[in-house]
């Protein structure tokens, strides 16, 4: 079937933020402990860290790691990471029923992301604690010296300060899970107080409000109004949840929930347009989409291993094992973000190690790339530049929810430094093969310099430590580029990536 794409090397829709490909590191499961953390294990270098980890993590080259949760920060006390090893307290997390060491705290985070060669993307907890706690961390971490905070930090081994520019005001606190969950009104005051009071210590921080754990909540969108309609010229940006499921089984209606993802952020970015026009402001808030993934296979093992009345440390839970329909899924998910990169500014995969994340690890053991792992690389990769606006003229389906959905998902990215497009393209029909006839309007001398396909005849294969490279990329067939005009074929259910110069 004829599928035909334009897209005009001046019709841009955004300068993307590279931070777009960044990514999440709680402490919970085995996302810290047994996975970027593990002293003893035979790739671990001097501090604990896994060399084998770094290596993948470097390879994905996410800009910016949000930490230390997620539900975990509400109750977290950031005091307990700080200070000798041997005197920091054991305590009980009550997010995830689970024992915290405090082995990692905000030396080790730091010293982590220099190695991985990303920068911090700190959260305050605002769920069991409040400004107080929020503004004492900050000038701990980024204050020269010469205060109390500042000192303690030096006395504790580092010098300088971290400087880190970006800050999240809590965690989901929309959510009746959360420890300490309050209502729009009292967190969008509290987000405004705090966040004055980080900027009073910082005018050059990056805030960011929580918005809603996931468009099903019964809140949304009013919880964003209330809460921007406190704090929207403190914040930089209003931080959004969503994670995809598949539990019917019901592939297109699966594959089609990036288009719910589409609607939910431009239900959003109104919303901001909204308080926008009624405070008066030239302050132009942005979206940080800072938890997001497929999230749904661990789920009732999970429920097996947190039912028990003890407290496990670093227990293997939310360890999704992903298919071939989850990577395609992604593609679509990061063509989204590529597409309203003139809202979402900062996005990060949620998480990154074990955790529902595209590495795995076996305590001891191997380490892995889930099939995931792929459309986030040739993102991170090749989707920094410009977001070129892309026509698509092609066959539909009918979904459940979504009702007409296009078959072909194509996003587009142009790095002039690079002299280089990219085009993301996800063939979402399950029988056809679709014609492609792409007219690359600006760019009439191209040709093809790189495809990179990813399809596996079953879509249920996934990765493991036994087979960790069952489902990879290989290079693609049958698309030519001349006279400035992308052709051929792209197969059903697969993933491609297409560079051109
Ligand atoms: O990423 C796992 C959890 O999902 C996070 O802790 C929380 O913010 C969200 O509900």
């Amino acid at each position: 079937m004829k599928t035909r794409v334009t897209l005009h090397r001046d019709f841009v829709i955004s300068e993307i933020d590279d931070r777009l490909y960044g990514a999440f590191l709680e402490h919970m499961g085995r996302a810290i402990y047994g996975g970027i953390f593990e002293p003893g294990h035979p790739q671990a270098d001097e501090q604990g860290f896994r060399r084998d980890v770094l290596a993948l993590v470097r390879e994905l080259a996410p800009p910016v790691v949000r930490y230390p949760g997620g539900n975990f920060v509400s109750s977290y006390n950031w005091e307990d990471g700080i200070g000798p090893w041997e005197v920091r307290p054991v305590r009980l997390d009550l997010a995830w029923h689970s024992r915290e060491s405090n082995q990692v705290g905000i030396h080790e985070f730091a010293d982590w992301c220099e190695q991985a060669g990303t920068e911090m993307m700190l959260a305050v907890n605002l769920g069991s604690r409040d400004l107080d706690a929020a503004r004492n961390f900050i000038e701990y971490v980024n204050h020269p010296g010469g205060s109390a905070w500042s000192d303690e930090r030096i006395r504790n081994g580092r010098r300088d300060p971290w400087n880190v520019r970006l800050w999240c005001l809590g965690n989901e606190m929309d959510g009746p899970w959360q420890i300490g969950r309050k209502s729009a009104d009292e967190y969008g005051h509290l987000a405004h107080e705090t966040g004055k009071a980080l900027r009073a210590f910082d005018r050059n921080i990056e805030l960011v409000a929580c918005g809603s754990s996931n468009p099903d909540m019964a809140s949304y969108p009013q919880w964003e109004a209330t809460v921007l309609d406190h704090c929207y010229e403190t914040v930089d940006y209003i931080s959004l949840h969503m994670y995809f499921t598949n539990h019917e089984d019901r592939l297109g209606d699966y594959l089609a929930l990036a288009e719910k993802l589409d609607r939910y952020i431009v239900s959003i970015g109104g919303v901001i347009d909204y308080m926008r026009a009624k405070k008066r402001t030239r302050h132009q808030v942005h979206i940080c989409f800072d938890e997001w993934n497929v999230w749904y296979h661990s789920v009732e093992q999970d429920r097996r291993i947190l039912q028990g009345s003890d407290w496990p440390f670093a227990p293997p839970i939310l360890e999704d094992v992903y298919n071939v329909e989850d990577a395609l899924l992604i593609g679509c998910v990061l063509n989204t973000f590529i597409r309203r990169s003139d809202r979402v500014r900062i996005a990060c995969i949620a998480q990154l190690v074990n955790v529902i994340a595209p590495i795995m690890t076996e305590t001891g053991g191997s380490v892995w790339r889930q099939t995931l792992f792929y459309p986030l690389l040739f993102a991170s990769r090749h989707g920094r530049g410009r977001a070129l606006d892309v026509r698509v003229d092609g066959p539909v389906y009918q979904t459940r929810e979504l009702e007409e959905v296009p078959c072909l998902d194509v996003a587009a990215v142009h790095d002039e430094a690079g002299e280089r497009v990219t085009l993301f393209i996800v063939n979402r029909d399950p029988q056809q093969a679709l014609e492609l006839d792409v007219a690359l309007e600006g760019f009439d001398h191209a040709t093809l310099r790189e495809h990179q396909c990813l399809i596996h005849p079953h879509m249920k294969a996934v990765n493991t430590a036994c087979t960790p490279d069952h489902v990879k990329p290989q290079p693609g067939e049958g698309l030519r580029v001349e006279e400035g005009r992308l052709r051929g074929q792209v197969a059903p259910l697969s993933y491609h990536m297409v560079g051109v110069r």
